[in-house]
């Protein structure tokens, strides 16, 4: 409906009628106004599948929803890296959203994983903003496709479980510009979702629902969003503060309460109607574009999603190790004419999901233990049972027998839910005990080891170095199990990458010090350097990097070429590499480059991801992939100027297997042009000015014309302070000290000095 229209509906409601129609009917709905033709439409989670509840509704997975179909969780879905395949799930959920009659889907969910400790890191995509943002636009743009709405959550800086409805997180301009802003900034731009949900918590103090600096500010007028702003369940703090701030609705229903809040601050001249008008005409905009765009024909057909499921799922999947056992060749793929053995409860009850609002009700679960018999006979010991983390010493010893009488122990672990959920953070980053020692007596008759982990985050693995091979399996969805064996069993071969770190210890992590501490207020003191870029910065040990994933193949590379050396900030830059598949079967490669600033002024991370690229290849095909590098691949967020700044310099075009291995590299000079001249002052120090070759010029010509000062320096020759040692200590003294230490200089020349250095 075009906005004439909109307004002119607008016009026929009542005040109370708009006020009412900023926030829900219900749990899920918005309200209709049957008068004048307004629908209600319908809202559901999300991200992974629809959470569709008919009867008694909640927001935290607690009562049932329609059957639906499960797919992977956030985190199996980043590791994929492939922007299709995430198009590829959204289209299918859009679909499923218009069978449902489901006007918007709330998700996807991209806030960065600030530690592996957050409750809810299996829903979202990476530590990675770059990473998150291209895979989480990907997906926005499938479900989006079939005229169904997104919600882009949780916006902006929830980080953390603990205290999520009250808690600050106080995070500096920069750090929020270059980590936690970006997933949003590139859905918002590139995604184009129809609505953003503001999160329940405060940034510095000021809750994001009542923040015009954010809601409006940042993500109407600086990056052109269009729809309308919902408030997480109910995340509403002041709800008349809220709707000047920019949150559009509510939910859900506050019953009428914060209605008539807003009636009553609009006729007491607190709140102006246009106000109202606007946040209706936002919310209605995307009813009409939904309820004009309907499909009636969609049909939700779960055993065709369930096999979707099961396809996303095979190109998530990480291999972590895969070495040579027994037979001397590496134990992945495992072969059909072995005595295999599956250990432990997940391989017949797998954990495919989190808990919590994005709990999907699976019409079916296809576990590993079912989907094998299309492979092979296996033998199957339950191994463990982590209800309650303890050993269960019949379980093992049946687990034990079954591997030694084996060729090669597939053991199936994970975290149980109560370990990670919606609502709370981990405590640790330990698999159950009781899972532990199993493996290690498992290792203890058996050379071939096989272990798959589920499970939403990262976990340490004390037995890593005894096991022959690992596959993480993530959170993936109803049809993990089908995707699992067809990996074990090499009909599919691994191509997943790890879109996290997983560190040695928790102590290790960047925010150890300070996450989950602090009542209200969640101090991010790590600044930018999140995830690999504190890790590798620091040039520290892990379990495995950002971006690690092994294949049944091998990728070779070479040629990478840049289309010129020097370029400024308003140019771009196009890279280009040749990845061949080395090895005898086919396999996908995710090309990574990286960009690394060399002899950075500016406190930065040693590389930061620019750019990837999934690529298929047959045994011994080679292809060129190309990148295009814009000005924000090498810039900061100068917090000084509010704007985004290249500085100078020369920086590093790195194409590496992951964030710790460069393969490839070269360099590049940037110059930047955008930045506003600076103005000297008296503090200006004479480094800084020495850099520039017009005061360079008009310094050394008065310094040249000052008798005193030549006599001055022709005297510290052969003393003590050489002229190398004189030049380092003026670096960084600043303009003033001229008068202290140079005869005969004076206030007068200092200030005819800055303005002539100023002038234009
Ligand atoms: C969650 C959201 C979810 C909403 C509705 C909230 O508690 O944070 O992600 O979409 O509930 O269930």
């Amino acid at each position: 409906m075009d906005k004439e229209k909109i307004r002119e509906l607008i016009s026929q409601m009542t005040l109370k009628e708009k006020a009412g129609l900023c926030s829900g009917a219900d749990f899920w709905h918005t309200k209709a106004v049957e008068r004048i033709g307004i629908p209600s439409v319908a809202v559901s989670d999300g991200p992974h599948g629809l959470r569709k509840q008919d009867d008694e509704a909640d927001h935290l997975g607690l009562n049932e929803s329609i059957k639906a179909v499960c797919f992977p969780a956030g985190c199996a879905l980043a590791s994929s890296f492939d922007r299709k395949l995430a198009g590829k799930m959204g289209e299918t959920i859009g679909q499923e959203c218009q069978a449902e009659d489901i006007s918007t889907i709330l998700g996807p969910a991209v806030n960065i994983k600030r530690s592996p400790l957050c409750g809810r890191n299996f829903e979202y995509y990476s530590e990675d903003p770059y990473a998150a943002s291209e895979m989480s636009s990907a997906f926005i743009r499938g479900v989006q496709s079939k005229n169904v709405g997104t919600s882009v959550k949780h916006f902006l800086a929830n980080n953390q479980e603990k205290r999520r409805m009250t808690n600050s997180s106080d995070v500096d301009e920069r750090t929020l510009r270059e980590i936690y802003m970006v997933p949003f900034e590139g859905a918002v731009k590139n995604g184009k979702p129809w609505t953003v949900m503001n999160s329940y918590n405060r940034i510095n103090g000021t809750f994001v629902g009542e923040s015009k600096e954010y809601l409006t500010d940042l993500l109407r007028e600086e990056w052109g969003f269009d729809g309308y702003v919902v408030s997480d369940w109910g995340a509403v703090n002041d709800r008349v503060e809220a709707l000047k701030a920019g949150m559009d609705l509510e939910m859900p229903s506050s019953n009428g309460v914060n209605d008539a809040l807003i009636v009553k601050a609009v006729q007491e001249g607190a709140l102006d109607e246009a106000a109202v008008d606007q946040a209706c005409e936002r919310i209605l905009n995307i009813v009409f574009r939904y309820m004009e765009n309907r499909d009636e024909n969609a049909v939700f057909d779960r055993e065709k999603d369930h096999g979707t499921a099961a396809s996303v799922e095979e190109e998530c999947i990480v291999l972590l190790k895969n070495e040579c056992g027994e037979s001397g060749k590496p134990v992945l793929p495992l072969d059909r004419e072995q005595k295999i053995a599956f250990i432990g409860k997940y391989a017949q009850a797998p954990r495919y999901q989190g808990g919590g609002s994005s709990h999907i009700n699976s019409w079916k679960v296809e576990s590993a233990l079912e989907a094998v018999k299309d492979f092979a006979d296996v033998a199957y010991a339950k191994g463990f049972d982590d209800a309650e983390d303890k050993a269960d010493e019949t379980l093992e010893a049946e687990a034990v027998q079954a591997a030694k009488d084996a060729d090669a122990a597939v053991i199936f672990a994970g975290l149980p839910d109560s370990f990670e959920s919606e609502g709370y953070d981990r405590k640790h980053l330990n698999l159950p005990d009781c899972q532990n020692r199993l493996i290690e007596k498992v290792c203890d008759v058996q050379k071939n080891v096989v272990v798959v982990l589920h499970n939403g985050s990262p976990v340490v693995m004390p037995w890593k170095d005894r096991v022959s091979a690992i596959l993480e399996a993530y959170l993936g969805g109803q049809a993990v199990g089908k995707a699992e064996v067809k990996v074990l069993f090499g009909e599919v071969n691994p191509s997943g990458r790890l879109s996290e770190t997983f560190p040695n210890r928790l102590e290790d992590t960047p925010c150890y010090l300070t996450y989950g501490k602090g009542k209200d207020h969640a101090e991010y003191r790590e600044g930018v350097f999140v995830g690999y870029r504190y890790y590798t910065t620091r040039d520290m040990d892990v379990q495995y990097p950002f971006g690690y994933g092994l294949s049944y193949t091998t990728f070779g590379y070479s040629d990478l070429a840049v289309d010129k050396t020097g370029l400024t900030d308003a140019e771009t830059l196009s890279v280009s590499v040749d990845v061949e598949n080395t090895g005898d079967r086919a396999g996908k490669e995710v090309v990574q480059l990286y960009v690394a600033p060399v002899n950075s002024e500016v406190p930065r991370p040693v590389r930061e991801l620019k750019g990837f690229e999934k690529v298929s290849l047959e045994p011994g095909e080679k292809k060129t992939v190309t990148f295009m590098l814009d000005d924000r691949a090498f810039a900061v967020w100068n917090a000084d100027l509010h704007c985004w700044d290249v500085p100078d310099g020369a920086y590093r075009i790195q194409i590496c297997r992951n964030a710790r291995e460069v393969i490839l590299e070269t360099e590049v000079q940037v110059k930047n042009t955008k930045r506003p001249r600076q103005k000297y002052t008296a503090n200006t120090c004479m480094g800084e000015l020495m850099s520039d070759p017009k005061a360079q010029q008009i310094l050394g010509q008065m310094m040249g014309n000052n008798e005193q000062a030549k006599e001055m320096e022709e005297k510290s020759q052969g003393e003590a302070v050489s002229q190398e040692m004189l030049a380092a200590m003026m670096q960084d003294m600043p303009l003033r000290q001229l008068i202290s230490f140079v005869p005969g200089m004076t206030w007068d020349a200092v200030n005819g000095l800055l303005s002539a250095l100023n002038a234009d």
